[in-house]
């Protein structure tokens, strides 16, 4: 299975604190750490380790090898990524001791992608599963039309929301995965299964909701599936939607049914959160294998 994951490459600059930062406040941090980051990043990355064989598409600066080093130790083909940015996107990460978060984003490279580029990603690989993205970069829109016109299968996760990501060309989408504020944002609603039922309503794609502690639900246009989450101690949520995105789609694209991608997704990102930082701490297939074991 080939998956390019077309999206955002981040140094993710990771501060500990006793409790985030209200309005006006300072505070110590009391640990710094630079990780691999972005959502496309982690998702390439949460792919890879779901099975997949993944072509990481989008930008970094200069200052980006940090980032193209990190997908080619995890075994993506960064090979594609354009290294001719401007300044590699970063993002401010605080992480307090539940293991919730709050991030500041600067877009830098990941927002100079151009049509031009998208056309040569497509060009390259043809043959293409699926398509990935995020909504961090520019040209999403422009990609998702290009990759349907291509003949190849394309997954969306609307994430961060911005009132922009309403103007995404629906019918051009296959696969949505996004979370519960995501969903409401774009929807006005806040029952899952009426979420999922606008959301697929948009466009006809198939519609994967998460909903933190309390699961997950599948729709498309016929069938609704939920799955529970995984209790577990969290240190850390970032990187978990990423996680969840990567192995869901695998699993769902592999030929495992809605209920069991549910399930082997939430796993997988049950493993994560108990980890501190994002895309190193996306667990191998293996280790979401012994995690259902144990919890059967
Ligand atoms: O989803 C987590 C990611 O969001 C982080 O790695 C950060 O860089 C932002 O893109």
């Amino acid at each position: 299975m080939k998956i390019i994951v077309f999206g955002s490459f981040n140094i993710d600059l990771v501060y500990t604190l006793p409790h985030l930062p209200e309005r006006g406040e300072t505070l110590y941090c009391e640990k710094f750490e630079k990780h691999v980051g972005g959502k496309g990043l982690n998702q390439a990355l949460a792919f890879k380790m779901a099975g997949a064989e993944v072509i990481a598409a989008g930008k970094v600066g200069a200052d980006g090898d940090f980032l193209t080093d990190g997908l080619a130790a995890g075994g993506v083909d960064a090979s594609f990524v354009d290294t001719s940015g401007a300044v590699t996107g970063h993002t401010v990460i605080s992480v307090d001791p539940d293991g919730q978060n709050q991030m500041i984003l600067f877009g830098g490279a990941n927002r100079e992608i151009t049509p031009g580029y998208c056309d040569g990603i497509l060009a390259a690989h043809p043959d293409a599963d699926l398509i990935m993205t995020q909504y961090e970069t520019s040209c999403v829109e422009y990609m998702l039309e290009a990759a349907k016109k291509a003949g190849i299968t394309t997954a969306v996760n609307p994430s961060p929301y911005v009132d922009k990501v309403k103007d995404l060309p629906w019918d051009r989408i296959d696969y949505i995965v996004l979370n519960e504020f995501e969903g409401s944002s774009i929807t006005g609603l806040s029952e899952p299964g009426d979420v999922v039922r606008a959301l697929h309503a948009l466009g006809g794609g198939r519609v994967i909701l998460t909903l933190g502690e309390k699961g997950s639900v599948y729709f498309d246009g016929e069938e609704e599936v939920r799955a529970d989450a995984f209790r577990v101690d969290a240190v850390d949520t970032t990187g978990a939607g990423d996680t969840f995105t990567g192995y869901c789609l695998c699993s769902l694209l592999g030929g495992k049914t809605p209920a069991e991608a549910l399930t082997r997704a939430a796993a997988a990102s049950a493993i994560e959160v108990t980890r501190p930082g994002a895309a190193e701490t996306i667990p191998t297939g293996g280790e979401v294998d012994a995690f259902l074991k144990a919890r059967a």
